[in-house]
């Protein structure tokens, strides 16, 4: 596409060194990197910045961003065999097409596209389906973020939108709306629940909840609503002290200032498509007044 011809509030540009849109309109100012199609910003007018983005975030070809809303395909971390690498598969270490930009009142819809060769090139020995990807990214008031997985042959995929939430203390924010939910432990590797009441964290917490619909995420300054459509899982993850501690792209003390709050379809619960055939694993995310 012609990257000269954007609309009003819309701007290419060079972000950390690699290509992005700057987005600056009435309703938001957000960035989007066309490494990993990665949203990595995004301020609803009158609000604080929603995502979270590491100050130590690295930015360069193959390489993971640390923050913003990863793609995670096809695969979840290690994979359902536990033996696939890279981490949480490898569209979120290359740069994806842009196929379109609208302005829409004021909201900007992005297009992005991935190509299964595209895709194969970064890890060659892994399994990579027969599939093409196309992601619309529409940045508003709220912000709305739709996968598509078109099926070339028959599919059977994990997928997730792996949001980390800015928020003011981990310690004291809390997540509504997995009530009654079993869930996956991944730090203890049991199946557990069902969730009592709200999320709260009090330590190291990776969870694979046996839910998908709407939670919300107060952390006593802000509430937002993160709504999942097309997935079968809700994952929430911070990674504690410890963990944080030990990763190269995080300051010691950021476990505190975010939440992840992944829509995803992975482990028991993968999404199945038949050739021919496509499937929207779609979040939105909604800041609404506490
Ligand atoms: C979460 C997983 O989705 O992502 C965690 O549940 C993982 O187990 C985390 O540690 C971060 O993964 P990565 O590959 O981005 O460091």
């Amino acid at each position: 596409m012609d990257l000269t011809q954007l609309p009003a509030g819309v701007t290419a540009v060079a972000d950390h060194g690699l290509p992005a849109f700057a987005v600056d309109t009435p309703a938001c100012t957000a960035t989007v990197h066309l490494h990993g199609a990665h949203v990595t910003a995004w301020t609803p007018e009158g609000s604080a910045p929603v995502l979270y983005l590491s100050p130590e975030a690295r930015f360069s070809p193959g390489t993971a961003i640390r923050g913003g809303v990863p793609i995670c395909f096809p695969w979840f971390g290690p994979g359902r065999d536990g033996d696939l690498s890279p981490s949480h598969g490898p569209v979120r270490l290359t740069e994806w097409e842009p196929l379109d930009v609208q302005r829409d009142g004021d909201d900007v819809r992005l297009t992005f596209g991935l190509t299964a060769p595209v895709a194969r090139s970064i890890a060659p020995d892994a399994p990579y389906p027969a599939v093409g990807l196309s992601y619309v990214v529409t940045l508003g008031r709220e912000l709305d973020l739709a996968l598509t997985i078109h099926a070339l042959a028959d599919a059977d995929v994990e997928a997730a939108l792996h949001t980390y939430l800015a928020v003011e203390d981990v310690r004291t924010t809390s997540i509504a709306g997995l009530e009654g939910a079993s869930y996956l432990d991944k730090v203890t590797g049991d199946e557990t629940g069902p969730q009592e009441g709200a999320v709260r964290f009090a330590g190291e917490t990776d969870r694979v909840y046996d839910a998908s619909g709407t939670v919300a995420l107060d952390d006593g300054a802000r509430r937002l609503e993160v709504s999942s459509e097309g997935g079968t899982k809700t994952v929430v993850w911070n990674p504690w002290s410890e963990k944080a501690a030990s990763m190269g792209d995080l300051p010691d003390d950021a476990w505190t200032r975010f939440v992840c709050i992944e829509t995803a379809a992975v482990h028991d619960g993968p999404i199945v498509v038949p050739a021919g055939a496509q499937h929207t694993l779609r979040q939105r995310i909604n800041p609404t007044a506490v």
